[in-house]
């Protein structure tokens, strides 16, 4: 961010042309790192706007009800932004949202949700169906979900399927091409590292790439090599950075450069492989501190769960957070009584994973 800020003493308008990544160009490599983060193709993944921004963008291409097929499937427990963009989406494009939102999963959002349920539910709308939205690790349970499956049993009815990655990027080892997703957004403030609010992420299958697809359009969307021509007719690139609406945001992607070279520099598959690790650890030290007085709402299979565990505390969840704050443990609570921990590969160590329990013990003992 210093640097940019410098380039930006030094050569002001300039720096948009000249310089090691000149602005005109600073998507260029976020978009290349963000793609290996996800499992995208090249020109599959871009780094804009914000998640829900990026997710209205995406809703105005692919939800296109046609006659009966108009449903968009949610799962009940999705993030309130997603539910706000997708019914305010439908309502903007002339639709009755009540008419045409499906929430699925357990009454009780903590409950982890049944991919069968989901598949059923799918199927049975069949042509109804046009689009299903669900999150790559749901936000409160830690659940990691099925791409592959759940994107193919849409396909299968002839609905698309896009995919919430907020809690995932950075987290699961994501393959979005291979599993078919239609389409995906994130952002880059959780595991991603770049700071409150930074630039969000959007992956485009290419097998949508170089289509004449309605989309809300921005100069930045145009190809690069005539974008500067000023030119009045859009002539879109034809992969994802033809979503883009406006310049790439140097100083908050800035930081999500360095993050994501940081992944790219370990490697998804060591951090997953050693954030699984992290997690048994932390499950087993759980365990043994605090026994029946915690309940593991995040699954424990292997594949059903990323770094996330979200523990169901018998006990008044803010005064645990304080005790834990006091312990010097930092960890996120959802009232009346979960607690959300993730032990994250690229800066915690088995220690700071014992010494979590031990706290909850203790914590939990003075409650
Ligand atoms: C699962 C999920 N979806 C959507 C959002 C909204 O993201 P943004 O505020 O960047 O649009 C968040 C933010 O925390 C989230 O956790």
């Amino acid at each position: 961010v210093a640097h940019e800020l410098e380039r930006w003493a030094g050569q002001a308008v300039e720096g948009h042309f000249s310089g090691t990544i000149p602005w005109a160009d600073y998507g260029e490599p976020a978009a290349m790192l963000a793609g290996r983060l996800v499992g995208a193709q090249p020109g599959e993944a871009v780094m804009m706007n914000g998640l829900t921004a990026n997710l209205h963008a995406m809703l105005a291409t692919f939800w296109q009800p046609q006659g009966r097929r108009r449903k968009i499937l949610i799962e009940r427990g999705a993030f309130p932004s997603d539910r706000h963009a997708v019914r305010s989406h439908i309502g903007f494009r002339g639709f009755d949202p009540d008419e045409v939102l499906v929430e699925v999963g357990p009454a009780w959002a903590d409950d982890v949700l049944a991919e069968g349920e989901l598949e059923a539910v799918v199927e049975g709308l069949g042509e109804d169906l046009a689009l299903v939205v669900l999150p790559g690790v749901q936000f409160r349970t830690g659940q990691a979900l099925d791409v592959r499956r759940l994107t193919a049993a849409a396909h299968e009815v002839g609905a698309l399927a896009g995919w919430d990655m907020a809690h995932a990027a950075g987290n699961l080892g994501l393959a979005l091409h291979d599993d078919g997703a239609d389409f995906a957004v994130w952002c880059s403030y959780k595991y991603l590292n770049s700071g409150p609010g930074s630039v969000g992420g959007c992956f485009v299958h290419s097998r949508h790439h170089g289509r004449d697809l309605p989309r809300m359009a921005g100069w930045w969307g145009h190809r690069p090599d005539t974008r500067f021509a000023m030119a009045p007719d859009f002539d879109p690139s034809p992969d994802a950075r033809g979503w883009q609406l406006s310049n790439v945001p140097v100083l908050c992607t800035a930081p999500f450069l360095v993050s994501a070279t940081l992944f790219d520099h370990v490697g998804m598959e060591t951090l997953r492989a050693r954030g699984q690790w992290l997690h048994s650890r932390l499950r087993l030290a759980v365990q043994d501190a605090c026994g029946g007085r915690v309940h593991f709402v995040t699954p424990a299979t292997e594949g059903e769960h990323g770094c996330q565990l979200t523990l169901r505390v018998q006990a008044p969840v803010r005064q645990v957070q304080t005790l834990l704050r006091e312990a010097g443990i930092v960890c996120d609570v959802r009232t009346p009584d979960l607690i959300r921990v993730a032990a994250v590969p690229h800066y915690n160590l088995a220690r700071d994973v014992d010494e979590f329990a031990v706290a909850l013990r203790a914590a939990l003992d003075r409650c």
